[in-house]
């Protein structure tokens, strides 16, 4: 059981950190794992008890968005903390309301100051990279992009992963609020002080292609075949 896990896991930093090197030279995700047997390891990090508050926290922040969603959707929301191991500071919570082979569209929930790390969705083969739009239904959510090197105020960096968080170019969205990330932009979120809810638009890609800075990050790997 453990040394599946092991050996995948390996693959995927070795995978992270030859596809953030390559990020920018057009050769991409020359090792990737397969997706299908490494998502049963996925979920092993996350202690249970603490899965559950969370996945309440984020429910509850859902229902007091007042985003119409029936019972059905809401116990699809799934809980991901990238395999980094601390779920308030760095992760995020999902619904996707629609997935197409063309389209996905996606409740995506941050608690109080919790960041989605940086990450970028790159070229691969004949996709350019996803397109994604996020508008604020609750809360503030701040985006930062590669946009320019210069934060407006001081920024809310996990301790010790500066390196790893290097799009410091600062858009705070308000409720109503929406920004659009272009394909292959470095760029990652965070939640306000309330914690965000929020609808994202984006082009179907496959998931696995994601480049997280942080090599220890395992991303969120969903197919384009995934439904
Ligand atoms: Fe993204």
């Amino acid at each position: 059981m453990f040394f599946p896990q092991i050996v995948i896991r390996q693959q995927v930093t070795v995978h992270a950190l030859k596809t953030g090197i390559k990020a920018h030279s057009g050769r991409l995700n020359e090792v990737r794992p397969n997706p299908k047997i490494y998502k049963l390891f996925l979920k092993v990090t996350m202690n249970p008890e603490l899965e559950k508050d969370v996945k309440s926290e984020y429910k509850e922040l859902l229902i007091k968005s007042g985003f119409p969603i029936a019972a059905k959707e809401l116990e699809l929301l799934e809980v991901n903390d990238l395999g980094l191991g601390d779920i308030r500071k760095e992760g995020f919570a999902f619904i996707d309301i629609l997935r197409t082979k063309r389209l996905r569209i996606t409740i995506l929930m941050l608690l109080p100051n919790q960041s989605l790390p940086q990450h970028v969705h790159p070229p691969y083969e004949e996709e350019i990279g996803k397109e994604e739009t996020i508008r604020v239904i609750f809360g503030q959510t701040k985006v930062y992009s590669s946009k320019d090197n210069q934060g407006h105020e001081p920024i809310l960096i996990p301790a010790g992963k500066e390196k790893y968080y290097t799009a410091r170019y600062e858009t705070k969205l308000e409720q109503g609020q929406q920004y659009t990330v272009t394909p292959n932009t470095n760029h990652w979120f965070q939640g306000g002080s309330e914690g965000a809810v929020n609808i994202c638009f984006q082009n179907r890609v496959d998931e696995t292609r994601n480049i997280f800075f942080d090599p220890k990050s395992e991303g969120c790997l969903i197919m384009p075949t995934d439904e």
